[in-house]
């Protein structure tokens, strides 16, 4: 099958083989005490909302417990589960590497997907809506899938990426054909404990002013949407259009993964 006729739920999510840690008596962490599609309903919407609009990232707080973080770090071993590596340097990206996953992607990445979807297209109409913008997204996942399928965007972009000691990832927009989703999610997978360095930041470029920069602390499953492009800011004459770029500040020690979940697809 190629990438261009896969279709996104023609066939059920893999389920990931569970890592070495799985089995611990304590259920290896806490925010695994109910299914995750409840656990993101759970999550403080209004206030993830309002960092949106803030700051153009919200925290969403922990969403995987210490064994799903292990099992999705350890599938990066796992060359089936993917279309294709990323190797940084050799692009000028920065340096480490990551992986697009392939259709059908893992369980835990498609209800992450679909899940959370609903919530961000709703920031993404009402900032489209601030903006003066008539572009609407679907509230629906499948939805927004089809619209990109049927502009020849097919291919998966949830990704894993992998960094060691001297590794970074330059500030960047993960866009990837004409239709762009606005939001995109990031789960850091890594204990905290494991590395050094390594932040998430994000820069916005604001019109007639001086770039702006956010780093966002992550623990260990805990996932924050951020905007991919533009985002509505308020001034003093209504709203303007900002720029953001995101990008990983160097890793000083130690190997750090995340998921990356964007919710468009790519050509
Ligand atoms: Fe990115």
């Amino acid at each position: 099958m190629t990438a261009a006729n896969r279709t996104y739920g023609a066939e059920p999510p893999r389920e990931l083989t569970p890592a070495p840690a799985a089995s611990s008596e304590t259920g290896g962490g806490g925010a695994k005490a109910q299914p995750l599609e409840d656990r993101i309903a759970a999550c403080d919407w209004k206030a993830i909302d309002s960092d949106l609009d803030e700051y153009g990232v919200g925290r969403l707080g922990p969403l995987l417990s210490r064994d799903e973080c292990n099992e999705l770090a350890a599938a990066y071993g796992q060359d089936k589960l993917f279309r294709s590596k990323v190797v940084m340097a050799r692009h000028g990206f920065g340096r480490g590497e990551y992986k697009y996953f392939a259709y059908p992607l893992p369980k835990v990445i498609t209800t992450l997907r679909t899940c959370i979807y609903p919530e961000a297209a709703r920031t993404a109409n009402r900032w489209a809506d601030m903006l003066g913008s008539q572009r609407r997204y679907p509230l629906a996942h499948t939805e927004m899938l089809e619209r990109c399928h049927k502009a020849g965007q097919t291919r998966p972009t949830p990704l894993l990426l992998r960094y060691e000691q001297g590794d970074f990832n330059c500030l960047h927009q993960d866009l990837y054909g004409e239709h762009v989703f606005p939001l995109q999610l990031v789960i850091l997978l890594s204990d905290t404990a494991d590395f050094e360095g390594g932040e998430f930041v994000l820069t916005e470029q604001r019109p007639r002013m001086q770039s702006r920069a956010e780093v966002v602390p992550l623990q260990q499953g805990e996932a924050a949407l951020f905007a991919v492009n533009e985002r509505p800011r308020k001034g003093a004459k209504g709203y303007h259009r900002t720029k953001l770029r995101h990008g990983v500040s160097r890793l000083r020690s130690g190997v750090r993964f995340t998921a990356g979940v964007i919710f468009h697809d790519a050509l």
